[in-house]
């Protein structure tokens, strides 16, 4: 469900000449990582996602700027705000989500425990709706 999908803080390794975050596949995933991935020179108003992955885990970071991601299980739904490059955004299976409010200049990283595979897909609503009904 949409309550599965939290924040996750990520380590920050901070001296007077910037940071580092680090992330480790299941060290501090609970998956592993598979593939990465980066959304970026996203137009104002665009929107992306609009689609449910089953059976795909993901950590969404923004590494640069903001963005909101609105997560439907099709029962509730939330709208979490990223803004800092310190905290991810777990998103289980089974999960619609729609990103938007993207600022300019930013950059969208998805941390993905599968590779690329279209079957894995739900791009459809209707869909969607009828699976989790
Ligand atoms: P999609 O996941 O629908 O984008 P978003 O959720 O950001 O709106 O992917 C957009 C296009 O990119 C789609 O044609 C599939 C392709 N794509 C890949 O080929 N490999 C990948 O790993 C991803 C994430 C997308």
């Amino acid at each position: 469900t949409v309550f599965d999908c939290s924040i996750l803080p990520l380590a920050k390794v901070h001296n007077r000449a910037g940071n580092i975050t680090v992330v480790t596949g299941n060290e501090t995933l609970p998956f592993p990582i598979r593939r990465i991935y980066y959304l970026y020179d996203v137009p104002g108003g665009e929107e992306r996602g609009g689609h449910a992955h089953r059976g795909l885990h993901q950590l969404i970071v923004a590494v640069s700027g903001s963005f909101e991601v609105m997560l439907d299980d099709g029962k509730n739904k939330k709208i979490v705000r990223l803004n800092r490059p310190d905290y991810g955004l777990l998103v289980t299976p089974g999960i619609w989500r729609e990103l938007f409010e993207f600022s300019s200049g930013s950059v969208c990283l998805v941390l993905a425990s599968e590779v690329y595979s279209e079957s894995d897909y739900i791009r459809d609503y209707d869909e969607f709706k009828l699976i989790k009904s």
